[in-house]
């Protein structure tokens, strides 16, 4: 509540500017009010329009939404379409020669793409797939660094059928075994290596890590991109090179046209139990949400210079540099590097040499170039940027501030997007023509998308009180299930506890007077760390995988620039450990993370106790656990705790 609170009193309110609002493609609040009112009026004739007006159908729909199986929604069900035809083919004839991509590689090399080669390069490898043995419908595991190719491989899926599920690259060899054991991959798409500020960091070794861990029998194919050229083991017939993937195919390709409800790819993410969900999208409901929001939130033009810097491992990468705006035409930039290398300007210098016109990060990555050089952009001519926006935790008003007033010169409207994973796009964001912002909320839903506050038992809260984010009515891109778990879908996200009718986004919430919603976090236990996910019994489940652990308990606290930072608990199987070495174990611990989930969920505290405190039923006490993680003084009853030394002990950090 004191977090609600002190956002609250934010009271700055920003309006977009005359200019802006007068060019906007959403203009004017009685704009954004009447679509609304139509959406609430006649919710499906609100979807159905859009859907015929903005996606391209190779055979259209009867039907918008089918409601019979709640929560397993089907939208647009026998309308067929090609959600690759609709990136890709749509584009041909009017701007073949656009640039659809401006890469740039981590050593400062551009390259770029237009429209009519990545139409044709996608085609080649689809066809290159398609001889592999690869069909609509089968599972094709992606786990490539940022590269063009990364974009090929996951449009060259959807253009035959074929689910893709991507892996970021930074996860690890145990993460990719069980993706592809829960997706029952029967390829994986790869490269040798990817760079990072310089160094090299290898990614086929830990495929073959995964292989070497069992499980992975149904991936007959291994296709490797050749990106650092470091010598890996080519395991011959199954792994093959993309070159030879693609060499002697025709660069047409007829798209496999699917049902609108044909999944187009599953993502895993992190929930409150150990193991990952791969949440699965639809074709059409997914597209549909792609284009509207880029039109809608990032009021895309066609002389505008897209650039979203999320890698395409995680939703935002899917939909707002795989799909979205390529659906829409639009020219974007992509980046395999990081913010801070050579030097923390590398941001500014590139908007500066790519002229970029829209500009989409992560408050964390914000908040970490306020620190390294809060006058830098000022180096730098920002001035074709025109709107910014932000992504993947609340971001703190001050660091909206400074985006604001240092790199978007006051000039800028800043979209504070919220959505997540399993809602496909945006749904909770300022139209930059038509809502005043306020640093620090993500102002109002998109029309269409019914967000509400509720209390436990599923009631609207009052404005100004705090209560759990929900979507009270579906919307096309909302997840269709979790793959192979239809019973945790709706567990997760229809819980009985509420009713059972509302979508439970996981987050707590509050809107103020004006109407305005305000993120506060996560209610279960998953961690934002840096904006990623993290589920705390993931990294709980890793801990204990050790062979010197017993027990351990996982929390988040406060960090500065991460947003949150991992905080573990530990009791190991022989004596708590001190010193010295109590540093090596925290290190081995700290690795074994790395190795067992990825670098990300590396816990950056570790606590060692003798026990862990636990109520008389033998729950760990977490709020106390926070409490102690924070550095707070403990206000929690103890009484009942039976060695109350523990606390003690586990007020000592290990880094
Ligand atoms: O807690 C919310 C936070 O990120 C969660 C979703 O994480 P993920 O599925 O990894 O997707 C991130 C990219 C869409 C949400 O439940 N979150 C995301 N955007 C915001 C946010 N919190 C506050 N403000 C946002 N704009």
């Amino acid at each position: 509540m004191a977090n609600i609170e002190s956002v609250l009193q934010e009271n700055r309110v920003f309006p977009p500017s005359e200019e802006f609002v007068k060019k906007a493609t959403i203009s004017g609040m009685a704009a954004y009010e009447a679509l609304a009112k139509e959406a609430e009026q006649d919710f499906e004739g609100f979807w159905g329009r859009l859907a015929r007006e903005h996606i391209l159908w190779h055979k259209p729909f009867s039907q918008v939404l089918n409601e019979s199986n709640h929560p397993f929604y089907k939208w647009f069900e026998d309308g067929q379409l090609n959600a690759s035809y609709n990136c890709l083919d749509r584009h041909l004839k009017t701007q073949p020669k656009k640039v659809a991509i401006i890469f740039e590689a981590d050593d400062g090399s551009v390259t770029k793409i237009t429209y009519e080669q990545l139409y044709h390069r996608v085609c080649q490898f689809a066809n290159g797939l398609k001889k592999l043995g690869i069909k609509k419908g089968d599972r094709v595991l992606i786990y490539l660094p940022m590269a063009i190719e990364a974009v090929i491989a996951m449009q060259a899926c959807a253009r035959i059928g074929a689910i893709h599920s991507v892996v970021f690259g930074g996860f690890s060899a145990k993460s990719v075994q069980e993706r592809i054991v829960d997706a029952g991959a029967v390829a994986v798409i790869t490269a040798d290596g990817q760079m990072r500020s310089g160094k090299e960091i290898p990614l086929k070794p830990a495929v073959d890590e995964a292989f070497a861990m069992g499980g992975c029998d149904a991936v007959k194919h291994v296709v490797l991109y050749k990106r650092t050229g470091s010598p890996i083991h080519v395991h011959a017939p199954r792994d093959v090179w993309w070159d030879d993937v693609v060499r002697d195919e025709p660069d047409v390709c007829e798209p496999e046209w699917v049902s609108a409800e044909h999944p187009l790819f599953i993502l895993y993410t992190s929930g409150s139990t150990g193991k990952p969900k791969g949440v699965q999208h639809s074709t059409g409901g997914y597209v549909l949400h792609s284009i509207l929001t880029m039109k809608w939130t990032f009021d895309i033009k066609p002389t505008d210079v897209f650039w979203c810097t999320a890698d395409v491992g995680w939703v935002t990468g899917h939909t707002y540099i795989s799909y979205g705006p390529l659906a829409c035409g639009a020219t974007e930039v992509m980046f395999e590097g990081v913010p801070t290398y050579p030097d923390a300007g590398r941001f500014w210098h590139m908007i500066q040499e790519h002229k970029v016109s829209i500009f989409y990060t992560a408050p964390t990555a914000i908040r970490s170039l306020i620190k390294l050089g809060a006058d830098l952009p000022k180096k730098y001519n920002l001035s074709s940027l025109r709107l910014l926006g932000t992504v993947g935790e609340p971001i703190n008003p001050e660091a909206w501030m400074w985006y604001h007033r240092v790199v978007g010169n006051e000039r800028c409207p800043i979209v504070d997007t919220w959505w997540q994973t399993e809602t496909g796009a945006h749904m909770i964001t300022p139209l930059p023509g038509v809502v005043p912002t306020k640093p620090g909320s993500c102002t109002l839903p998109l029309p269409g998308i019914m967000a509400a506050v509720v209390d436990e038992t599923g009631g609207d809260v009052e404005k100004g009180k705090g209560g759990f984010l929900v979507i009270k009515r579906p919307w096309p891109s909302m997840i269709r299930t979790i793959w192979g778990d239809p019973e945790r879908f709706k567990n997760s996200y229809y819980p009985a506890e509420l009713g059972g009718k509302y979508y439970l986004a996981g987050d707590g919430a509050n809107r103020d007077l004006d109407g305005y919603f305000w993120i506060v976090g996560r209610i279960d236990d998953v961690l934002n760390v840096s904006g990623h996910r993290l589920g705390t019994m993931e990294i709980e489940s890793a801990l204990v995988a050790n062979p010197l652990v017993a027990e351990a308990a996982v929390v988040g606290k406060p960090h500065d620039i991460k947003g949150e930072a991992v905080v573990a608990f530990v009791v190991l199987k022989g004596a708590r450990p001190a010193g010295d070495a109590a540093k090596e174990v925290a290190k081995t611990l700290r690795d074994w993370v790395g190795q067992e989930i990825g670098p990300i969920a590396k816990p950056d505290e570790i606590r060692f106790g003798e026990n862990l405190p636990k109520t008389r039923s033998g729950k760990i006490m977490r709020r106390l656990l926070r409490s102690i993680a924070k550095g707070e003084e403990i206000k929690q009853d103890v009484s009942t705790l039976e060695n109350p030394h523990i606390l003690d002990q586990l007020k000592e950090a290990v880094k």
